[in-house]
Parts: structure tokens; sequence; C-alpha cells
């Protein structure tokens, strides 16, 4: 029996991605308390951070579940098949409620995020400088405190910025999780991956149509 490695994320999207492994036909069991391994029917299952699901998968996991987010931000070298319809959000620009202004006159703003890459590479391809302010979460504190001028972050319901009197001034990119799969893995279990690919594709054009 071929046995698969695969890294899931903790955190937000990891109830969505086992519903959706489940119903590809993977059952995902819970690791025991504070583990981060399970095995089950010749799977084993790796819990890591969200954020370091695409480094797992670069350097051996044979496939993963991240958000397009992170795959972008991280950009290992990983084969993504397919997006996933699940974990749709978007990434913004997000102002205090009271700043009136277009992201074309952030030249010289200090903005705070998770994402340097991916903020980084916005700014620089509008022709625009800006300094950024690496965090590792909670964002919005440092547009409420006053030490970045404007954040960029992900949006999802909306609720957090609207907690911390902040808006949303501009979508950058819509996001989703993607399947990540090993470069090696998509030759070495090729029949396996090719099985994989096309119960998610079925999965996901059934709950397009729903
Ligand atoms: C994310 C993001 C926002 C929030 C947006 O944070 O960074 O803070 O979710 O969601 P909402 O629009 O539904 O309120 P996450 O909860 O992943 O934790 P973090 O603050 O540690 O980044």
């Amino acid at each position: 029996m071929t046995t698969i490695s695969t890294a899931l994320p903790s955190g937000r999207l990891l109830e969505d991605s086992k519903d959706f492994l489940k119903k590809i036909g993977i059952n995902v069991k819970e690791p025991a308390h504070r583990e981060l391994i399970s095995y089950e029917n010749g799977y084993t299952f790796y819990f890591p951070r969200a954020f370091d699901v695409p480094v797992y998968v670069e350097n051996g996991v044979d496939i993963g579940i991240c958000g397009s987010d992170v795959a972008l931000e991280r950009s290992n070298e990983v084969y993504i098949p397919l997006e996933l319809p699940f974990g749709k959000c978007r990434m913004s620009i997000i102002l205090p409620e009271n700043r009136e202004i277009s992201f074309q006159k952030m030249e010289g703003y200090r903005i705070a995020t998770k994402y340097p890459e991916i903020t980084k590479n916005f700014f620089s391809e509008k022709g625009l400088k800006v300094k950024i302010l690496k965090l590792n979460g909670a964002v919005e504190l440092a547009a409420k405190t006053g030490i970045a001028d404007a954040i960029v972050d992900i949006v999802d319901t909306g609720n957090t910025i609207q907690a911390n009197n902040l808006k949303e001034a501009y979508k950058i990119m819509d996001i989703s999780a993607v399947l990540l799969v090993n470069r090696i893995t998509q030759k070495t279990k090729f029949d396996f991956i090719n099985d994989l690919i096309n119960k998610a594709k079925k999965y996901k054009n059934e709950e397009n149509m729903n």
C-alpha cells in the first residue's frame, strides 16, 4: 500500500480541510493531546502552523493544504494543482476608519503585515516605496497604536477590522485554500496524486453547483 504524508494547517482552515479530505475518501485522525502527528489507514497527518505547511511539502511531505496567501508569501518549490472551494477571503489594504487616501498616494507609508513579500511586490509593481513592518499576528493593533499608517491583512467576515475602527480600503487579491503536492511525489506517486486531483475537482464542481 502507498503511504502518504499530509501536512494540515492548524488554525482556522483545519476543520474545512478535514471535511474536504473526508469527502474525497481520506479520514483525518485527530492527534492525541498536544501531539503533532497522527496515523490512519496508511496516511500520516502532520499538524504544523498554517504558515509552515508549504515548507513541509517542499521538503518531503507528500501533500498539504494551506491558504493561497501563505503559498504565495512563502513561494516554496511545490506543485499547486488546484484551488479548493473553501477558505475564501481576501487580502486587503486596511486603514483607520477616518483616513481617506488611495493606495497610489501611500509613498513612504509604514505598512504592518504578516505578508512582507506580497506587500512589497504589490507596492513595488505600482512604483511605490513603502516601509514594511513585519508582524506575526494581531496586525490591526499596529494601525490602532499608530506605529503603522496602514496594514495589509486578511479580511474574512470583516468583524476584526470593524471592532478596531478600521476599514477595508483596497482589495489586493482573493484568497482560497489550495492543494500542495511535493514535486517528487508528483512523479513517484503519480497514480495516487492523479486520482486525488480528479476527486478534488469533482468535489469542487459539486460544491460550485450547490
Ligand atoms: C486573521 C486576519 C484578521 C482576521 C480577519 O487573523 O489576520 O485579523 O483573521 O478575519 P475577520 O474578517 O473574519 O474578522 P487570525 O485570526 O488568523 O489571527 P492573527 O491575528 O494571529 O493573524
